[in-house]
């Protein structure tokens, strides 16, 4: 497997074949915690692993030079996924000085105690390691209050940590490597359901690296392969993401008891493709959350379905409304439709909702007690038309 990204500096990270579900996002194919190692006159490693792959991770670097010279160990992000094995190296690589931002260096003291030697950087600070010079980037909510990114300058290598990630696990290191559909599938998904609601911070930290004079060349991310071939390609898909760049697609997401909203649903779908439109059709039961977010991504417009159970909004389809209002998707049109048997309540609910998240809600919602006829299918297959119809306009 080539680990070697420029001569001098190589991937010694891990990957997490069997991760499945990473704090609530399913990850279908896995992961890795990607670290480097930059061999210099300083020698310097970049960000650790998971705590539970330390000891493949400790290995991977002891096959490249002994522990105990390495001068440097950079901090870029404090989540636990990359500095979980950060007091296992520390206590190896004892004569390191640990590289973090300000609020790294709370972050490190905060999960593991004060008995680390520390050195924070802002952003344009420079480390002249030997023939190679390390430039740090804070990166401030992006996705933590501690992120920052690490370029070296002669290698034109960016670190950028979270950001231009993937879940995807592989036995491969390298965008030319993979398939590059399910790449960019993997890569949208992750921006979809991590960093969506950061999308005018990730636009202005593009500007600002920009104006740095920094023009990668690669980019290594912490998760996922790493672009050598077209950094520029996610770099413009989060140029895009981040606008709220969309198309003319109808995404239907949605839960059912006894089948009745499944068959609005299918009804409002049927308007929509009538109209030559795009749509996705998502239950909750058979989807994900995760899956939901990456379809919606695109989408300009999203219809939200449920039945009422004791007065409210199905389970489901209210875990989906809580991601997703934090997620924030921008310039989206919202639809609401579902079902009841007496009192009602679940559309009102998920209306309710999506009105205190400033969601563009689109009034009259549809509501049909026990089950849909006819005439109440033609009204879903109205709606689907008239979605199809605003989109395109
Ligand atoms: Fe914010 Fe991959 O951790």
């Amino acid at each position: 497997m080539d680990k070697t990204l420029k001569e001098g500096v190589h991937w010694v990270g891990v990957v997490d074949w069997n991760i499945r579900d990473f704090h609530g996002y399913i990850t279908k194919r896995g992961t890795t915690y990607n670290a480097y190692l930059i061999e210099d006159e300083k020698t310097v490693l970049v960000d650790t692993v998971k705590h539970t792959f330390c000891a493949e991770y400790l290995s991977n670097i002891a096959k490249l030079v002994d522990l105990e010279k390495i001068d440097y160990i950079i901090v870029n992000h404090v989540e636990m996924d990359h500095s979980g094995s950060l007091p296992f190296v520390a206590a190896k690589a004892k004569n390191a000085t640990i590289i973090s931002s300000e609020r790294g260096k709370e972050a490190i003291i905060e999960h593991y105690g004060d008995n680390f030697k520390i050195q924070t950087v802002k952003t344009g600070d420079e480390l002249k390691i030997g023939k190679r010079t390390l430039k740090f980037i804070e990166a401030p909510m992006l996705h933590w209050p501690d992120s920052m990114f690490t370029y070296i300058v002669e290698d034109q290598i960016l670190m950028s940590n979270d950001a231009f990630g993937q879940h995807l696990a592989s036995s491969k290191r390298f965008d030319d490597e993979v398939d590059e559909h399910v790449l960019m599938e993997e890569a949208a998904t992750y921006y979809a359901n991590i960093l969506m609601a950061l999308g005018p911070l990730i636009a202005r930290k593009i500007q600002e690296v920009v104006q740095l004079g920094i023009s990668p060349t690669i980019i290594a991310p912490s998760h996922g392969v790493i672009w050598r071939s077209k950094p520029a390609k996610i770099i413009n898909a989060y140029s895009e993401w981040s606008a709220g760049v969309c198309k003319p697609k109808v995404v239907i997401i949605y839960d059912t008891m006894w089948g009745s909203t499944d068959k609005m649903a299918r009804a409002i779908a049927e308007g929509v493709a009538s109209q030559g439109v795009e749509v996705r059709v998502l239950k909750l039961r058979a989807s994900d959350n995760t899956a939901a977010l990456t379809e919606i991504l695109d989408a300009k417009a999203v219809v939200v379905g449920s039945p009422t159970i004791n007065n409210g909004i199905f389970p489901t389809v209210g875990s989906f409304l809580t991601y997703v209002t934090g997620l924030k998707p921008k310039d989206k049109l919202w639809y609401f439709f579902g079902s009841f048997g007496w009192g009602g309540g679940a559309v009102r609910g998920m209306i309710d909702t999506a009105k205190k998240a400033n969601f563009a809600v689109h009034e009259p919602a549809l509501e049909v007690k026990y089950v849909p006829g006819e005439e109440a299918l033609k009204k879903c297959f109205d709606l689907g038309n008239k979605i199809a119809h605003q989109i395109k306009a």
